[in-house]
């Protein structure tokens, strides 16, 4: 399972990218507010940071707007290895855009999906990625990980679907492993639940244990 961290914190980002677990990184409009930085420098930065993919997400509601910012976004990781993925949200017009794009080799992210149909649609537009938002549908009452069960069994029975299940809206750790135990190819966590991930109390303990012992005997391994 791939790891990617959902924020536009460039200096989380480099923190986190230090661990040598992190495959990629996604943002939003919300993400980028928080920020409170200029969008382009934000990206550029973050995708010298990370090799792996970078989501940029668009703001036009229309296809061609949305095809106009994307080239620029895109543009960012030109002379570069570009790893700029497009995020575009699941509507029509995102759609007909993830579709231009795809057709071209630039990869997109279909973003704000809610339903397997749209997973399907999705698929079939040429989406690198699609990203389920699991905590917004708990948070409604649906079962968000019913939906990422279904998206991966569906794409699994279609070899010519080539996009990749993102698990988006990750609200904790057993978000993280039931997505692992479905078979999602990856989770984009927040940078505080990334760190959670780590910890477990008996590690904490065992090792402060394992140094009291080890101090006792008064060697050093150098
Ligand atoms: C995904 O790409 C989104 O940026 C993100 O996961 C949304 O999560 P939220 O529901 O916590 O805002």
């Amino acid at each position: 399972m791939k790891f990617f961290v959902d924020t536009a914190d460039v200096a989380e980002i480099r923190d986190l990218a230090a661990s040598g677990l992190l495959d990629g990184v996604t943002t939003n409009p919300s993400l980028m507010a928080k920020a409170g930085r200029p969008m382009l420098e934000v990206i550029s930065e973050i995708a010298d940071i990370v090799p792996g993919p970078v989501s940029a997400e668009v703001t036009a509601t229309d296809a061609a707007g949305m095809i106009r910012e994307g080239k620029k976004l895109h543009a960012i990781g030109h002379g570069r290895n570009n790893n700029i993925a497009i995020k575009v949200p699941l509507t029509p017009e995102g759609l007909k855009a993830c579709k231009a794009f795809s057709s071209e080799g630039v990869m997109v992210n279909v973003t704000l999906c809610f339903s397997a149909a749209q997973a399907i649609l999705a698929a079939k537009a040429g989406a690198a990625f699609v990203s389920p938002f699991v905590g917004r549908l708990d948070d409604i009452g649906e079962d968000g990980m019913a939906l990422i069960d279904d998206i991966v069994q569906i794409y699994s029975q279609y070899p010519s679907f080539q996009t990749e299940v993102l698990v988006a809206s990750v609200r904790g750790p057993e978000h993280v492993v039931a997505a692992a135990k479905l078979g999602a190819d990856i989770c984009t966590v927040p940078p505080n639940i990334l760190r959670q991930l780590f910890s477990h109390p008996l590690t904490d303990k065992g090792l402060a244990a394992f140094l009291a012992d080890w101090a006792k005997t008064g060697q050093s391994i150098l």
